[in-house]
């Protein structure tokens, strides 16, 4: 905490952003936070009070801030938990999923939850287990949760018939995600990384309304909200290459303030200009179709990658 002043009044300041040269007290930081969602959604033409949003919620606190805020803005916006199964013990999804459950429930709000065991038959962790996915004896899911996540949002939302599909990343996420994508020089990757994708072929617009607000501003709101959220990361991400980069990338971070969303507006900016455009569909495996069995849109031959993994 800090001593300085709020600068929209005389309150002592709950917050203090470097990047922003701004400092604000509870009530004008709130305020503030729904103000700036508010601009990145017309920003980046994400969506109208006409179309019905989904919002992906996983119990944390980047989604229930996300599903809270558009709430208060007046979006129509319904949430969508997906259970995945993860470390029954320590029972961390169904403890996300009651976060999620409770949040709705309080304000009246549509919750679609879903639970992958019950519709596929195995959790992640068994399933990523069964397909191999291991590294040093150990299962390591989350290449496999990440395709079922995404797998699941477009079919749910497609299915129930959301223009929108809305997910909380942050800007955190987002460098950490620019950085793996430019070690690794994915240019497609690159093409399609966006706070707005738009609508094709099967997919639901997909949008990120906090993309340019950092994990620590998202955290206060959350917190300075009082909103309930388990703040427990998953178990499996420890030692993952998304914390790594986000680790390196907050060292840089603390020397030069502003420099996370530097990189992020100017990758945008070069993008806008026309970098990174999509190369022809010759750099695909295959042109995008149909999976015969799920209807999902894939370019793998034969069925999608998700069928395969559960042998569906
Ligand atoms: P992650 O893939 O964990 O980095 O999460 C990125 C975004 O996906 C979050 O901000 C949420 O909007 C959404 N999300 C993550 N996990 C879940 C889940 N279990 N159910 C629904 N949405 C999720
Ligand atoms: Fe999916 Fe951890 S493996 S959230
Ligand atoms: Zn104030
Ligand atoms: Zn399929």
């Amino acid at each position: 905490m800090t001593s300085m002043k709020c600068h929209k009044c005389a309150e002592r300041a709950s917050i203090r952003m470097r990047q922003h040269r701004l400092a604000l007290c509870k009530e004008h930081y709130l305020e503030w936070f729904v103000e700036q969602t508010e601009r990145a959604i017309h920003k980046y033409d994400m969506f109208t009070r006409q179309e019905r949003i989904l919002v992906a919620v996983s119990g944390g606190k980047d989604s229930l801030a996300l599903w809270d805020v558009l709430w208060r803005l007046e979006y129509p916006a319904d949430g969508l938990y997906i259970n995945l199964g993860i470390d029954s013990e320590e029972a961390y999804s169904d403890e996300s999923e009651r976060y999620a459950r409770e949040f709705a429930a309080e304000r009246g709000l549509k919750l679609h939850a879903i639970n992958v065991q019950e519709m596929y038959g195995e959790t992640i962790p068994q399933m990523a287990r069964r397909t191999r996915r291991t590294s040093s004896g150990r299962v390591k899911p989350c290449s496999a949760c990440g395709m079922v996540k995404r797998h699941e949002m477009n079919r749910v939302a497609r299915d129930l018939g959301y223009a929108i599909l809305a997910t909380a990343h942050n800007l955190d996420d987002e460098v950490a995600i620019l950085f793996g994508n430019v070690m690794m020089w994915q240019t497609d990757l690159l093409a399609r990384q966006s706070p707005t994708l738009a609508a094709a072929e099967g997919f639901t617009r997909k949008v990120k309304p906090f993309c340019r607000f950092y994990e620590r501003e998202t955290a206060a709101y959350t917190l300075l909200r009082g909103i309930p959220y388990i703040e427990e990361e998953c178990p499996h991400a420890v030692g993952s290459k998304q914390l790594y980069y986000k680790d390196l990338i907050n060292k840089i971070e603390e020397e030069q303030p502003g420099t996370k969303l530097a990189f992020y507006a100017g990758f945008l900016k070069a993008k806008e200009k026309g970098a990174f455009r999509e190369l022809p569909d010759a750099a695909r495996d295959g042109e995008l179709h149909p999976c015969p069995n799920c209807g999902q849109p894939t370019t793998s031959a034969g069925v999608c990658a998700f069928c395969r993994s559960f042998n569906l």
